[in-house]
């Protein structure tokens, strides 16, 4: 009965916050909800999920597929009510070598007609001292061990460090989060600085993920967070590279990148330069996942991100091939109650099919269809 009145309360809260931080900029409605949530004034949402949510993956227990992105809490410093609010897992970051304050200001638009979002913020982030100890005093206080990841990756600083040495400090510096964090992700699709997507193409990869392996050493979990508009050619290229280096997983996908004379949707702020992310990227992100399931056999774990705004949305990519799913501007325009409704959806999508979990659907799109009677059987 409590948690039901909570529930209502939250959900009233939810819609009315939604409405009042949409009234201003993006940044500062950013800022003002961060300020909120530190307050932790959240009511405690986890409560009992469905167990045909539950999955144990990447040797973790997710209580539910449903993830926050990177890019929200990139400093680490809200992971508490996030995880209150009943997302499943949360990531933290990007974080970079040394504190960065991205680019000029504005660089966040909303694109309201397509539920879209531009964004060249630059991964500003306090750097991975301070990020340090911000997981640090969340560990202090952490009460329920849900999934953390921790998202790193580079940005060219005015010091002398190449790119190697960059990424040998960093990843020196996040391994010891390993009792703090799950899992740890290197992100090589960022739009928003200079080479910040290079690796993808880049024969330095794989010296780069056998660095960054020695550094983490081999018990720890990592995945690489990849583009939407990789050629098939290229992404087979990367995964037979990332499959010589025992990466666990791949985070699909990151923004598309955006810019006047490319841009993939009109209107307001159609032509701002940038990552575009909501509605506008979902298809694109999906088919991204179905075809790198179907050249894995499913057999590389995918988180798939991009434009999930509702249950149908998420059972789409877990259909494709994501065992996980994580949101960020759907988050935006929905508000918390998103998580809840996702999780309540997908419940019912699932049993609707006659999935008894989640693990059973997880590609089903790609199963014959005699399996798929298996499953459903
Ligand atoms: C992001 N994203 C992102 N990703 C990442 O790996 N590191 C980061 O620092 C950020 N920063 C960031 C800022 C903002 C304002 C946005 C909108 C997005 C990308 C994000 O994690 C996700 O991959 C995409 O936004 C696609 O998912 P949605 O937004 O369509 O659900």
């Amino acid at each position: 009965m409590m948690h039901a009145f909570r529930k209502l309360f939250f959900r009233l809260l939810s819609h009315i916050s939604k409405h009042i931080l949409h009234l201003l900029p993006p940044e500062s409605s950013h800022a003002l909800a961060m300020w909120g949530l530190r307050q932790d004034l959240m009511p405690d949402l986890r409560g009992h999920c469905d167990k045909c949510l539950f999955q144990n993956i990447l040797n973790r227990d997710f209580p539910n597929p449903i993830g926050l992105a990177a890019g929200f809490d990139k400093n680490a410093r809200v992971m508490r009510p996030l995880f209150k609010m009943g997302f499943g897992f949360v990531e933290v970051g990007t974080v970079t070598l040394f504190p960065q304050v991205g680019n000029l200001k504005p660089r966040l638009f909303r694109l309201r007609q397509h539920k879209a979002l531009i964004n060249r913020m630059g991964l500003n982030n306090v750097g991975v001292e301070a990020f340090s100890s911000n997981i640090e005093s969340y560990h202090l206080h952490q009460d329920e061990g849900r999934p953390l990841g921790i998202n790193f990756g580079y940005k060219a600083g005015p010091d002398n460090l190449t790119a190697r040495e960059h990424l040998d400090k960093i990843t020196s510096q996040i391994a010891k989060f390993k009792e703090y964090g799950d899992y740890f992700i290197w992100n090589i699709s960022c739009p928003n600085v200079k080479g910040g997507r290079d690796k993808q193409f880049s024969d330095e990869l794989l010296g780069d993920l056998k660095a960054i392996r020695d550094n983490l050493g081999d018990d720890a979990t990592l995945l690489v967070k990849l583009a939407p508009d990789l050629t098939e050619e290229t992404l087979n290229h990367l995964l037979n590279t990332l499959k010589n280096c025992a990466v666990n997983g791949l985070i699909l996908t990151n923004t598309l990148p955006n810019t006047p004379e490319t841009t993939w949707v009109d209107g307001q702020h159609s032509n701002e330069t940038g990552g575009l992310s909501g509605a506008p990227l979902k298809e694109i992100s999906t088919n991204l996942i179905r075809l790198t399931y179907q050249l894995t056999e499913g057999k590389l774990p995918i988180i798939g991100v991009g434009g999930v705004s509702n249950g149908a949305d998420a059972y789409e990519k877990i259909r494709a091939g994501a065992s996980l799913i994580q949101i960020y501007t759907g988050f935006i325009y929905e508000g918390p109650w998103i998580v809840e409704r996702i999780k309540q959806e997908l419940t019912q999508l699932l049993h609707e099919d006659g999935y008894a979990s989640i693990t059973d659907a997880v590609g089903a799109d790609h199963h014959q269809s005699n399996n798929l009677k298996t499953a459903k059987s």
